[in-house]
């Protein structure tokens, strides 16, 4: 691999302003300063830029804690999306894995490993997806046998079966009397084992509902780390990594 695709690949800038750097002489393989950009490595040799060790990571995983109102996707001409949120030095090649919608928040990841996002993702891989929601309206025993049965959600997505608990309700009659019976909500969790747009939203209002906050909390055996507040995040644990494989 060639010197200046090295360490853009690491984060360390990008190639036209790596090219200049490494001219001047700021990088160096095995001890000898190398000021050409096409120098090729074999693998295996120490690389030094701007005097710091610079070790070669084939693949990266980052958990994301995703807040609301950052967009799910690499780049966007407006938007601040997830990936603005990882700081430098990042690899230019990260991306989310699936996405979720602007205002959801939760466990998002991030990685460069286009093998490992398909197997996620692939409709046919059923990978659970664990939510935590707020609803608009108390949800009952019969939208969660609705839901246990897979549901027709629109003439575009038939949803599969789910499972639907119902964490709490709260409504004026828990003696909250400042709270009109319109406004009662519920606090459910939902596991889905697919991920069309809009998927949760979209099951709610099948059965009448609204969804007025969601957060994914797990995606397959990737739990959301609590110690992450929105906008934070950390690297995967070896072990995660193990269990995503
Ligand atoms: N379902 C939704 O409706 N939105 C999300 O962001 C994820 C799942």
């Amino acid at each position: 691999m060639r010197l200046d695709k090295y360490l853009a690949d690491m984060g360390c800038g990008t190639r036209s302003e790596l090219r200049r750097r490494i001219h001047k002489g700021e990088a160096s393989v095995d001890g000898k300063t190398v000021k050409d950009p096409g120098f090729t490595l074999k693998g295996g040799e120490e690389v030094l830029f701007a005097g710091e060790n610079v070790s070669y990571e084939e693949k990266v995983y980052y958990m994301l804690h995703k807040p609301a109102g950052v967009i799910s996707a690499s780049e966007d001409k407006k938007a601040e999306t997830v990936l603005d949120l990882i700081r430098e030095p990042k690899r230019r090649d990260l991306f989310p894995v699936g996405r979720l919608d602007k205002d959801t928040e939760g466990l998002l990841l991030i990685t460069n490993d286009g093998d490992l996002a398909h197997r996620l993702l692939a409709p046919g891989k059923h990978v659970d997806k664990v939510y935590e929601a707020a609803i608009d309206g108390i949800v009952t025993e019969e939208d969660v046998r609705k839901f246990s049965e897979g549901l027709v959600v629109d003439e575009m997505l038939t949803a599969l079966p789910a499972k639907l608990e119902i964490l709490k309700t709260e409504t004026a009659a828990d003696g909250n009397s400042a709270m009109e019976n319109e406004n009662a909500r519920s606090f459910v969790r939902i596991t889905i084992h697919e991920g069309k747009f809009h998927q949760i939203k979209r099951m709610f209002h099948a059965v009448g509902k609204e969804v007025i906050y969601l957060k994914r909390i797990s995606m397959g055996p990737l739990t959301l780390d609590e110690d992450l507040a929105p906008g934070e995040y950390r690297r995967l644990t070896d072990k995660e990594i193990q269990a995503l494989r």
